[in-house]
């Protein structure tokens, strides 16, 4: 059977973009939905343009609230039926009452190699550091922030001369082949990580 994918972000989306993509041919999964916090946010666009339904909670309406934004996120998610839950570059943090039904089909990409780094500023903190390697990693979900059983991280050098942006920049495109390769793997049921080098 093929897997549903759901697709959350809060901003530009490229790797919404990168996941969408890589979603055709003998792809164990398809895209149903892109669903933002943030009616603004670049990523929407190009997920139409894709062709997915895209759909935006605007967490702002909410206050304080996050139980009653987490439910309205919990029941579009619901109606979308999705098998898995791609967070990518979704930037509000989930509670335990939203991620529990769901835990297990959660996967989310982290600029770090965890278990370093944790939360935001991670470029910057490998350079404080004195790190002479940086990268991301795609891992399942739990209650705990930016924790969770690691499916795939992609290593690269940190160069004389980087600043945070430059490690960013450099980054990005090693985010955009693990995710594909790890949501391929984790669709098709194999929790084995995908280790790459950049
Ligand atoms: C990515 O670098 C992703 O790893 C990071 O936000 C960026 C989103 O870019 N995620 C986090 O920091 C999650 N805590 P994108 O919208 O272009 O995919």
């Amino acid at each position: 059977m093929t897997k549903r994918v759901a697709v959350l972000i809060s901003g530009g989306g490229s790797n919404m973009t990168a996941l969408i993509r890589s979603m055709t041919g003998d792809h164990p999964a398809r895209p149903v939905l892109v669903l933002s916090n943030d009616p603004q946010a670049g990523g929407l666009a190009k997920a139409a343009d894709l062709g997915v339904p895209v759909q935006a909670i605007d967490h702002k309406a909410f206050g304080k609230d996050r139980p009653a934004f987490e439910a309205a996120l919990h029941d579009v998610l619901v109606a979308a039926q999705p098998d898995i839950i791609c967070l990518a570059g979704f930037m509000r943090i989930l509670g335990a009452d939203f991620i529990t039904p769901w835990e297990g089909r959660i996967l989310n990409i982290h600029p770090s190699l965890l278990p370093k780094y944790r939360g935001l500023h991670t470029h910057a903190r490998a350079l404080e550091a004195g790190d002479t390697h940086h990268g991301c990693t795609v891992h399942q979900v739990t209650a705990a922030l930016d924790d969770g059983p690691v499916l795939g991280q992609a290593r690269m050098p940190v160069l004389p001369g980087d600043t945070p942006e430059s490690l960013a920049q450099r980054l990005l495109p090693l985010e955009h082949a693990l995710y594909p390769a790890v949501l391929r793997r984790f669709a098709a049921g194999d929790r084995r990580p995908v280790m790459l080098d950049g």
